[in-house]
Order: structure tokens, then C-alpha cells, then sequence
């Protein structure tokens, strides 16, 4: 893409921070939903309407006006599923300002860049902390039309990206083929855990990411006793989002639930 059409950002949080700072009238967003969300908009003391998903993690029905900001991940966190195209064609064509938040995008390849041309009310966020195992390093950019730019440069620190994390990232643009290329060591694992937890009697939800989540009672209590096994998972919305790791750490993660869980 032309430059005009891109942003860099300290990782998709610090997009998700700059669209914030465009300083809409309210932002929206639907839980299960990305935590962040919450955060940020606290810190930028933003009104939040945040309706729940519906039947099957549909978006649903919402009345949207000027100056609202959407928020939707695609793939979701921590569900881990991506909406429907018509789902998000639904948001563009409301008067909203959306930002779809396509932090997982290698792993699902599904993208609403082609929208850009029809929606002048579309803002795409990536990152390099997720596919590129770059989280550490913060570096994340932002894809609109060359007007929409032009309003996050006005709010963005020149400087918020050091030198030295332009040039890694630079690098892993030049190697990116061996990180896609673990995409499918990840997806390969994550079908064989699916398929672990729902012999286990679990639910885990059909996952376009490099995690897994599931719903199981007590998800506080059971990830703190999975810590003190030293399995560091995180709970969300009654549920338990789990990444996938290497074959031995997920072989054992298994094997931890497995007792914690008295299965
Ligand atoms: C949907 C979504 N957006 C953004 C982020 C933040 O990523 P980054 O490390 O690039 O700030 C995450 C990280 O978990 C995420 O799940």
C-alpha cells in the first residue's frame, strides 16, 4: 500500500490508544471483547456502550450515531472466532467510526483492507506481537484512507517508535517467511488441543488464533491453581483463554487441567 495509507504505532494498543485520542463521543464495543478496550478508555475517560454479543457471538442490532467509535477484534480475544463480513458491513454502514482490530490477522487471513475504498469511516490496526512474536518490542501500524492518517499523525509522537525496534522490525519484514511459516507448526497443535479438550468433555470455541478458549466453572479459582503448577493461563468472561505453546508446554498444560479439573 501507498504510505500515505499507514501509521506506526508501539504495538496495536498503541492504535487502539491514537484512534482514542481522535476523542470520540462514545466508544462501543462487544463483550467478550478484547480487556484493553476498557482500559484505554478509561485512561482516555471515554463513555463506553458496551452491548454483549448475541446468539453464537453475533454483533448485535445497535443504534450508532456520529462520534461513536466501534472497536471489533477480528479474529475476537478471547473467543477467538471472526465475524462475518455482513457482521462488520453492518457497523461501516452506520454513521460510526470503526476500527476493526485485526491484531490475529495471519492466522485467519481474513481482512477488511478491500472495504478501505468504499468506507472512509474504516481504521485497520496490525501488529507485529502476535504471528511475529514481537510483543516485547512494540510495533504494531495502522491502515485508512490518507485523510483518516492524516488526523492520527496530528495526535501521534513523532517519536514513538525508537530507532533500533524500526530496524528489528524491519528484519522480521525481511525473514516474515519463517514466522508465517510456524503459523502452521501453531495451527497443527491448536487442532490437536481442540480436539484433547473436547475429549475432555470441554467446549472449546472454533479458534482463527494462536489460542484456545473454553468456559469451565470456576475459571478464577481453576487458572490460580493451574499457576501454582506453573501453567500461566488468564480467565475472561467466565472462561479460560489458553495459548498454544510448544508440544511439550501444551502437553502439559493438558496434563494439569486433566488433575485440576479431576477428569
Ligand atoms: C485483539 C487484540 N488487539 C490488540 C492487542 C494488543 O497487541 P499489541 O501487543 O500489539 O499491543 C491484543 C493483544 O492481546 C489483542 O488481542
Amino acid at each position: 500500500m501507498d504510505a500515505r495509507w499507514i501509521t506506526v504505532t508501539p504495538g496495536a494498543d498503541g492504535g487502539i490508544s491514537l484512534c482514542m485520542m481522535l476523542r470520540p463521543k462514545r466508544v462501543v464495543f462487544f463483550p467478550p471483547t478484547y480487556y484493553f478496550y476498557y482500559t484505554l478508555s478509561k485512561i482516555h475517560e471515554l463513555e463506553i456502550y458496551d452491548p454483549s454479543l448475541v446468539d453464537d457471538l453475533k454483533i448485535p442490532d445497535v443504534d450508532l450515531n456520529e462520534g461513536d467509535m466501534v472497536f471489533i477484534p477480528n479474529p475476537n480475544n478471547p473467543t477467538g472466532h471472526h465475524f462475518e463480513m455482513e457482521e462488520i458491513l453492518r457497523i461501516l454502514k452506520s454513521p460510526a467510526t470503526v476500527v476493526v482490530d485485526e491484531a490475529y490477522f495471519e492466522f485467519s487471513w481474513v481482512t477488511t483492507v478491500n472495504l478501505l475504498r468504499n468506507f472512509p469511516n474504516l481504521i485497520i490496526l496490525r501488529t507485529f506481537s502476535k504471528a511475529f512474536a514481537f510483543a516485547g518490542q512494540r510495533f504494531g501500524y495502522v491502515i485508512s484512507r490518507p485523510e483518516n492518517i492524516e488526523k492520527l499523525d496530528e495526535k501521534r509522537n513523532p517519536y514513538n517508535l525508537s530507532s533500533f525496534v524500526m530496524e528489528l522490525a524491519l528484519e522480521v519484514l525481511k525473514n516474515r517467511e519463517i514466522f508465517l511459516g510456524r503459523i502452521k507448526e501453531i495451527e497443527m497443535e491448536r487442532r490437536r488441543m481442540f480436539e484433547e479438550l473436547e475429549g475432555m468433555g470441554l467446549k472449546p470455541f472454533p479458534s482463527q488464533t494462536n489460542f484456545l478458549y473454553f468456559k469451565v466453572q470456576s475459571a478464577d479459582e481453576v487458572v490460580r491453581t493451574l499457576r501454582d503448577r506453573g501453567v500461566f493461563v488468564r480467565s475472561f468472561w467466565g472462561g479460560i483463554r489458553v495459548s498454544i505453546g510448544k508440544r511439550e508446554e501444551n502437553e502439559y498444560f493438558l496434563k494439569v487441567l486433566k488433575e485440576v479439573l479431576k477428569i
